[in-house]
C-alpha cells in the first residue's frame, strides 16, 4: 500500500482484472479437505489459496494453560515460504502474530467457549498462496474448520475487505490494488447478527469513503456467508457416514 502504480489500476470503469468496483474475485470453499484433522477447509479467492485445520476441544497440556471456565482458543496463521514473490522466511514474524491474534479475537465471539473448560481448540491457517486479502480468507476458512469439526457456534464469521485504488472505493482488493491503493479495510462479519468482530483500516479514506467501504465489505461478507453454508451443506449431505447427524 502507498507506492505509486506507473498505470492507472482502473479503466473506464473496470479493474485490472475485468472487474467492477463492486465485485469479489472469484471463490471456492470446501469443507472437510483433511483427514487427520477434527475440521478443515480451503478456500480459493481469487489468487489466494488458503486451508484451515482445527483440532479439539481437547485437553490443554500442560495444565497450568488450562481455564477452568472454557476452552482457550489458539490460533495460528502462517504463510509457507512459496506463497509469496519474494520468498517469506519460514516462521512466526510480526505480522503473522498480529493476524493470528486478531482472528482468534473474532472466533472468540462466535465459539461456546464455555462448553469446554480445561481444553484447547487449536486452529491452523496455512496461506499456499497469497495475493491480498488473506486474513480475510484465512478467518472465512477457519470458521467453517471449526464448524466442520462440530464446535458449537453462535454463527460463522465472513471476512471479507474493501479498499481505494485510484481513489475509488473497490470491494476486495488483489495483490496489484493492495501493494499501489489508497486504502484497505478488512472486516470480519457475522451476517445474521449484524455484528462486526474484525475491523482493520490501512490507509487513508475520508468519512463518506469509509462508509461505502464498509457497506461494501458487508456486501461482500453476505456473498462469502452464503458461500460457506453451501459448502458446509454440500459436504454433509454428499457424505453418508455424517448425513445421519443432520
Ligand atoms: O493478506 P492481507 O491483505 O490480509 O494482509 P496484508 O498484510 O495487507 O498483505 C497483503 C498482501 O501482501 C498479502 O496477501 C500477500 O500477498 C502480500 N505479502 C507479501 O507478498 N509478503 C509478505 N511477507 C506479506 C504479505
Amino acid at each position: 500500500m502507498g507506492g505509486k502504480s506507473s498505470t492507472p489500476l482502473i479503466v473506464k470503469g473496470k479493474r485490472l482484472d475485468g472487474r467492477k468496483p463492486e465485485e469479489l474475485r472469484p471463490i471456492k470453499i470446501e469443507a472437510g479437505v483433511l483427514n487427520r484433522a477434527d475440521g478443515s477447509c480451503y478456500v480459493e479467492w481469487g489468487k489466494n489459496k488458503v486451508i484451515a485445520a482445527v483440532y479439539g476441544p481437547r485437553e490443554l497440556h500442560p495444565k497450568h494453560l488450562q481455564d477452568n471456565t472454557q476452552a482457550v482458543l489458539r490460533c495460528r496463521y502462517n504463510m509457507a515460504p512459496f506463497s509469496v514473490d519474494d520468498r517469506k522466511r519460514p516462521g512466526p514474524d510480526r505480522r503473522s502474530v498480529e493476524i493470528s491474534k486478531v482472528i482468534r479475537e473474532a472466533l472468540e465471539r462466535v465459539v461456546f467457549l464455555n462448553y469446554f473448560p480445561t481444553s484447547a481448540i487449536d486452529v491452523f491457517m496455512e496461506v499456499l498462496q497469497a495475493d491480498a486479502g488473506t486474513r480475510c480468507a484465512a478467518l472465512t476458512a477457519a470458521s467453517v474448520a471449526l464448524a466442520d469439526a462440530g464446535v458449537p457456534m453462535r454463527d460463522l464469521v465472513a471476512g471479507c475487505a474493501a479498499g481505494k485504488v485510484d481513489g475509488t472505493v473497490v470491494l476486495d482488493l488483489m495483490q496489484e490494488e493492495d501493494n499501489y491503493g489508497e486504502g484497505d479495510l478488512p472486516l470480519g462479519y457475522i451476517p445474521s447478527k449484524d455484528e462486526i468482530v474484525l475491523l482493520q483500516m490501512d490507509g487513508d479514506f475520508t468519512k463518506d469513503e469509509f462508509k461505502t467501504a464498509l457497506n461494501y465489505a458487508i456486501k461482500g461478507a453476505k456473498k462469502i456467508y452464503a458461500l460457506q453454508k453451501e459448502a458446509l451443506k454440500r459436504k454433509y449431505t454428499t457424505n453418508k457416514e455424517t448425513a445421519k447427524w443432520i
